[in-house]
């Protein structure tokens, strides 16, 4: 298993300061920034889309996570790539072709995610881990920060782990929705290497203590 990442979510930045919080995430130590991307739509609340993504790409060097909660996403595939992400992630919800859109976001030179609803089976991504870079928990409905996390979801990480690791595939295990210094150990514990967090970083005071709180459990485990 890979170390684990901190994915802090924008979603619970300042909206009037987005390119300072980007600056600021990434000085206090975030691995990835997670970007959600939401339509009001597939999720009923509305974000930002691939122009907010661009103009913030030159702000920070660590990867950008893009999470597509919008449906149709194939005809955004592309203005996401060029807007700079490095990984997107969708719904097998979002469209008829689910293999046709990682094998698009691949094409794109793109790393490619699946993300798992709380009702979805693990089965959604089964026949796809060959194109997949990324499986996404979801342990809150999307649409929203702030949520209380779903322990229902650990079972699901668990079972998502010891599918990736009979595969024998590079794929990284992400948890997205409650995640906390609570809920963190129990992540990593059932298998996850990325967790995004919200209110757990951007939400707090000193964003650098917040990231390295999460990844405090790992480092006990160690
Ligand atoms: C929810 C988003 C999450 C959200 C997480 O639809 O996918 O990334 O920002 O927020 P917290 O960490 O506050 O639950
Ligand atoms: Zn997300």
């Amino acid at each position: 298993m890979h170390a684990p990442l901190i994915a802090p979510s924008l979603l619970a930045a300042d909206f009037a300061r987005l390119g300072e919080e980007v600056e600021a995430v990434a000085r206090a130590g975030a691995d990835w920034l997670h970007l959600d991307i939401m339509d009001g739509h597939f999720v009923p609340n509305i974000s930002f889309g691939p122009v907010v993504v661009k103009a913030l790409r030159k702000r920070a060097a660590i990867p950008f996570d893009v999470h597509l909660m919008i449906a149709p996403a194939d005809p955004y595939l592309a203005a996401f790539a060029e807007a700079g992400a490095d990984i997107i992630s969708l719904h097998p919800e979002a469209g008829p072709h689910l293999h046709r859109s990682l094998q698009t976001i691949r094409a794109l030179g793109r790393k490619s995610g699946v993300v798992l609803n709380p009702a979805t089976p693990v089965e959604a991504v089964a026949h796809v881990l060959d194109i997949t870079d990324l499986i996404l928990v979801m342990s809150v409905n999307p649409g929203f920060g702030g949520q209380s996390f779903l322990q229902s979801q650990l079972a699901k990480i668990a079972e998502l782990r010891r599918m990736i690791d009979s595969s024998g595939r590079d794929i990284r295990l992400q948890v997205d929705g409650g995640v906390t210094a609570a809920t963190a150990p129990l992540c990593l514990a059932a298998g996850a290497d990325v967790l995004v967090a919200g209110t757990a970083v951007f939400g707090q005071a000193d964003y650098a203590a917040a990231i390295a709180g999460l990844r405090a459990p790992a480092r006990a485990a160690a």
